[in-house]
């Protein structure tokens, strides 16, 4: 198994997501500035493990509070939640997680130090939850894939794998239940420009458990569709409104396009915390953009010509009535059930 975020002997493990598939090295975190930087620097990234390496950065914070008051322990503990929660801004993850914590601190009874241990269990909690939330959301995906033919061709994009939540992932977790259930021909992955999420991670996790794997440029999706390539499209997500837009890597959206123009099935899986009922649409979601130098440097390779001028969303929304289904741990939905079916399930 790939676990991206492990808590060992008092700190965290994270695996060095920039520095797959050539090195599978892990980083030691202890500080909870490290953290927030691990997080601002994709070090750990992919929305559910965003909000475990969060929990725990609340933890490492805490820990460093130096009182035993419980008032200036929690003003000092939201200080550090706000500069952990202003790392990235569209994973909701990241904000479901933090908020979670503060909850558990702001509940708990008992001197300062009774409080940290509750919050280092906490972290735990949520790091284990969203194994087995992967698991449950792997399996309810077979029960909607097509059931034919009888192993399919899936296509993802990005990387919604066991690296991008607490292990097993999302997405990828629907494509480990099908190979496990002898359902997958081949999963289809999008290289996912500009930082190659699909090429570097996805591709990563599917050779080393021996899921065969072909990797496309996202400019070849429509074309392996036209060519009967492709039965279903499951890609992850970092965001989704109430109504089922659902803001993704960007690439998501032009592929729900092109799934739609060629009748294949796009679903999105992904656990309940991922879900933001505050917002009733997908135009509110906030869309993180990020250093031009992703577009225009490959590793030590310069792509474009001085004067050039970019333009890098890190993600992009697609609208519901895309979507055929969105696959969470309590099951399959059409994105127009979703609140009728889940929003009474508490995810705080
Ligand atoms: O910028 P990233 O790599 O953090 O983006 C990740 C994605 O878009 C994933 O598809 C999403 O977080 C779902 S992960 C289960």
């Amino acid at each position: 198994m790939i676990y991206p975020v492990i808590w060992q002997e008092d700190r965290a493990l994270l695996i060095d997501q920039n520095r797959l598939p050539t090195e599978y090295s892990f980083v030691e975190i202890s500080r909870y500035e490290d953290m927030a930087e691990a997080i601002k620097t994709m070090i750990v990234r992919g929305a559910p493990a965003i909000g475990v390496a969060a929990a725990y950065g609340v933890y490492l914070g805490a820990r460093e509070i130096d009182t035993a008051d419980r008032q200036e322990f929690l003003t000092q503990l939201e200080q550090i939640a706000q500069i952990l929660g202003q790392t990235r801004p569209t994973a909701v993850n990241l904000f479901w997680a933090i908020a979670r914590m503060l909850k558990a601190a702001r509940q708990t009874v008992g001197p300062v130090d009774y409080i940290k241990t509750v919050l280092l269990e906490t972290a735990k909690e949520i790091n284990a939850e969203d194994l087995q939330t992967c698991q449950a959301i792997g399996d309810r995906g077979l029960e909607v894939l097509p059931t034919q033919p009888e192993k399919l061709c899936l296509l993802t994009h990005c990387n919604a794998g066991a690296l991008a939540t607490a292990g097993y992932g999302t997405a990828l977790g629907v494509v480990r239940s099908a190979w496990r259930e002898g359902r997958l021909a081949r999963v289809y992955a999008d290289e996912t420009r500009p930082r190659l999420q699909g090429a570097k991670l996805t591709t990563w996790e599917c050779v080393r458990e021996g899921i065969p794997v072909t990797a496309i440029t996202d400019s070849m999706a429509a074309h392996c569709m036209k060519q009967g390539l492709i039965d279903a499209v499951v890609v992850g997500a970092d965001r989704i409104a109430a109504n089922g837009d659902t803001a993704n890597k960007i690439g998501t959206y032009s592929l729900a396009l092109v799934a739609k123009a060629h009748n294949v099935p796009f679903f999105v899986a992904a656990p309940l915390s991922t879900i933001d009922w505050e917002l009733p649409d997908g135009s509110q979601i906030p869309i993180e953009e990020r250093h031009p130098s992703e577009i225009y440097q490959v590793g030590d390779t310069i792509l474009y010509p001085p004067g050039v001028e970019f333009y890098n969303p890190a993600f992009d929304v697609t609208p519901a009535n895309l979507i055929a289904a969105i696959v969470t741990e309590y099951g399959a939905f059409a994105p127009s059930q979703l609140k009728e079916k889940l929003h009474q399930q508490q995810a705080v």
